[in-house]
């Protein structure tokens, strides 16, 4: 299947990046299609763990890795992703960046952090990585490309109108320094040559691969409830991981995509605010975050655990369309006697519904309605294959691929690329 898109299928976190690294191995492109340094893909191969925050994960299998228009980039980032690569011997000519990426500015962080501690107890909860400010300017077009670093003097009109605004925002509105022209310009000008070798028509390159019937995938960040438009909005990012922000954001068509894995853990998380009905109410949730290793890679944050959420799950199938179905971290349920799965949510005025709620205040009310499945109550170390799981483990699985009405292709049992079975 030459185009896959490799999509969140939960909160974010779900191990995607170990499963595109391990579908990279035999496929041609690895593009990322929106968000910035907010993701944190950890992959574990060789014996070595990466830590991506803005390179695709195909970089790690020397794979062509393309940053499609869709993302925002920050060029410090970026750059010192780059080196680890040259230190650990990849070369970095396999990495495209698109022009039409828009860049994270110093002002974007400064302004992420200050709305963050003004909101106060409303706050998103954001990565404070600069990436909503930076995806507003994209929309209000005083946003800065990638591409205007190469000209330094369109770079240079372009912060200094930006800044006329950003200042006085800064100064009067958050109460916090404002930044100097020459300063800002000078910083961005010096990147220019070290990005310009990486700079290149992602959207053209993806077509020809898909052309010449090479296979390439896409890699979502965040993930489908982080979504700013179907995800749980105000507690999102502000860009588009479903899948069909794929196309959009590498320029192809809808058309070209032939398939959608969507990866899930076998149980939830999150990071930030927001509802979340599945979460783990009493110690418990504490057991999991530790047995599961729930700390943020970008922020370090502690994630709050849930038990699976199928009513969540079958609104990514949907939203989506995925065709197929990534299960991650089976093995850190080894532990636990009895499995909780939410298969329903039961509204205000009683009623249950399998669907995930059109709206907001249903959805704050939502309340998790649980089937309780057994555990296995032994470790997943030495299984080899989907037939080897023990029977409990098998039927946790089963009964997923049953409720969703969509076939589990992969299942994670284990850290390293090697620990998925096929
Ligand atoms: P932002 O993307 O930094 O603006 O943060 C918006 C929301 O998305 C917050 O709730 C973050 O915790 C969440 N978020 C952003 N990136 C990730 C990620 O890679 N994993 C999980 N949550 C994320």
């Amino acid at each position: 299947m030459p185009a896959t898109v490799v999509v969140g299928a939960q909160w974010g976190d779900e191990g995607k990046g170990k499963i595109v690294d391990l579908l990279a191995q035999e496929s041609d492109v690895v593009c990322r299609y929106q968000g910035g340094p907010n993701a944190g893909h950890t992959i574990v191969a060789g014996g070595e763990t990466w830590k991506l925050r803005q390179l695709p994960s195909g970089v790690v299998s020397g794979t062509t890795s393309v940053i499609g228009a869709g993302c925002v980039v920050d060029p410090e980032v970026f750059l010192d992703e780059i080196d680890v690569l040259v230190e650990r011997g990849i070369d970095p000519s396999i990495v495209v960046l698109s022009g039409n990426a828009h860049l994270i500015m110093p002002w974007h962080l400064t302004i992420d952090q200050a709305s963050e501690r003004r909101l106060g107890r409303l706050q998103i909860g954001t990565t404070r990585r600069g990436i909503g400010p930076a995806y507003a300017d994209k929309a209000s077009r005083i946003g800065i490309r990638v591409q205007d670093v190469l000209d330094a003097k369109i770079l240079r009109e372009k912060i200094e109108v930006a800044l006329a605004e950003k200042n006085v925002w800064l100064e009067r509105v958050y109460e916090v320094q404002g930044f100097d022209l020459e300063d800002v310009w000078s910083r961005y000008a010096g990147y220019a040559e070290r990005l310009a070798p990486f700079v290149g028509d992602a959207s053209l390159l993806v077509d020809e691969a898909l052309h010449d019937d090479k296979s390439v995938l896409f890699e979502g960040a965040q993930a489908t409830m982080l979504d700013l438009d179907h995800g749980t909005y105000p507690f999102v990012t502000s860009s588009n991981p479903i899948a069909s922000g794929a196309p959009t954001g590498v320029g192809i068509g809808p058309t070209r995509i032939d398939r959608v894995l969507g990866v899930a853990k076998a149980y939830v998380t999150r990071v930030g605010e927001g509802p979340f009905p599945s979460e783990i109410q009493g110690p418990q949730q504490a057991r999991l975050r530790e047995l599961g290793g729930e700390y943020g890679t970008v922020t370090g944050r502690e994630r709050r655990c849930g038990w699976l959420d199928l009513v969540a799950l079958r609104y990514a199938v949907r939203v989506n369309g995925i065709t197929s179905l990534a299960l991650t971290k089976l093995d850190v349920l080894s532990e636990f006697a009895e499995l909780p799965v939410c298969v329903r949510y039961r509204r205000r005025d009683g009623g249950e519904t399998p669907h995930f709620p059109a709206h907001q205040s249903d959805f704050h009310h939502a309340e998790p309605v649980w089937e309780v499945l057994a555990g296995w109550g032994e470790p997943l170390d030495a299984i080899e294959s989907q037939h080897e799981l023990p029977p409990a483990a098998r039927a946790y699985v089963e009964f997923i691929a049953r409720e969703l009405a969509v076939p589990i292709e992969l299942v994670g049992v284990g850290a390293s690329r090697d620990r998925v079975l096929v």
